[in-house]
């Protein structure tokens, strides 16, 4: 069930996190009116004009508004550390999928299936699924707020998560960690599919595209791995250099060397993208060997060179 306050609730801890912050949120705006309705009462009651005398100790009432507390406070502790330990420790028998966050996108990789993918994760519903996350650069913050979970994606380190998602649909993932200029853009989605359409999508996901001309494969690619982030295809530059008209053409580098844009000049800049980077640009292209197959890296110079 869900209301107005939430995001959608999809996965087996959504409704024990929204219980516990329910439980916090109504138990504060109980004693805020208690206490601030307190605060005027005696602040009429007793007044300098009515009392001249301190009022009487009363160990009673002090006992009973220590004590109180002390256990609603314990209470909300042992809650939050069940649901914590929860949250913390993935099933056994979770399918495995390993999170790359690199700026400014979201790379998967399943390593039960040989697949790898960008920007989107694909996922059975009703099946335990831990991420094995880590960056290449900058700190992320991986985070599916309909699953009510979050956790840090660090570079040098592994970190984990996982969630079982209970329903079928598309649910936003988003970076929650300030990391640079399109920190807003590093967003996806989580498919949760039927275990048919998972099997089906794993099927269509395994075989290698043999077929697809390259340029046309090449345009998929540009979109499914996100390169259009940073780089425009309409002559307009964007974090890297647009890459209209750029093929055949000569560009500038950093430091001064002139090159003309060839296949050999992409190929080096798609696998190894600080060796020879343009003039006014950053280095903060992440490399793509290893997560791209030859004839992936073809596609995309056979679509750039489409780019005139
Ligand atoms: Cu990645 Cu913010």
């Amino acid at each position: 069930m869900n209301d107005f306050l939430y995001p959608p609730r999809a996965s087996t801890y959504a409704g024990d996190v929204d219980a516990l912050m329910n439980f916090i949120n109504y138990l504060s705006i109980f004693f805020w009116v208690l206490i601030t309705g307190a605060i005027l009462y005696f602040t009429w009651k007793y007044s300098r004009e009515k009392h001249k005398a301190p009022a009487p100790h009363n160990t009673a009432l002090e006992v009973t508004w220590t004590v109180i507390p002390t256990i609603l406070v314990v209470a909300i502790f042992a809650w939050g550390f069940k649901s914590f330990m929860t949250l913390s420790r993935a099933p056994r028998d979770a399918m495995e999928i390993h999170v790359t966050g690199q700026k400014w996108s979201w790379a998967f990789e399943y390593p039960d299936y040989g697949i790898q993918t960008a920007q989107n994760l694909t996922v059975p519903v009703n099946r335990p699924v831990k991420l094995i996350m880590s960056s290449t650069d900058v700190i992320h913050s991986f985070w599916v707020p309909a699953f009510r979970n979050k956790m840090d994606v660090l570079p040098g380190r592994t970190t984990t998560l996982w969630f079982e998602a209970t329903e079928p649909g598309d649910y936003r993932i988003y970076c929650a960690e300030y990391c640079g200029d399109s920190h807003w853009n590093m967003t996806g989605w989580v498919k949760v599919v039927s275990q048919e359409e998972f099997d089906a999508w794993v099927e269509e996901n395994t075989k290698e595209d043999t077929t697809t001309p390259l340029a046309e494969l090449g345009e998929q690619l540009f979109t499914q791995r996100v390169c259009h982030t940073c780089h425009s295809t309409d002559g307009s530059d964007k974090i890297g250099p647009t890459l209209k008209g750029i093929f055949g053409h000569e560009v500038e580098l950093a430091d001064g060397r002139k090159v003309i844009v060839d296949e050999d000049y992409l190929r080096e800049s798609i696998l190894e993208p600080g060796a020879k980077v343009v003039k006014g640009f950053q280095p903060v292209m992440p490399s793509y060997k290893g997560q791209l197959k030859d004839r992936q890296v073809n596609a995309l110079i056979e679509y750039i060179k489409t780019l005139k």
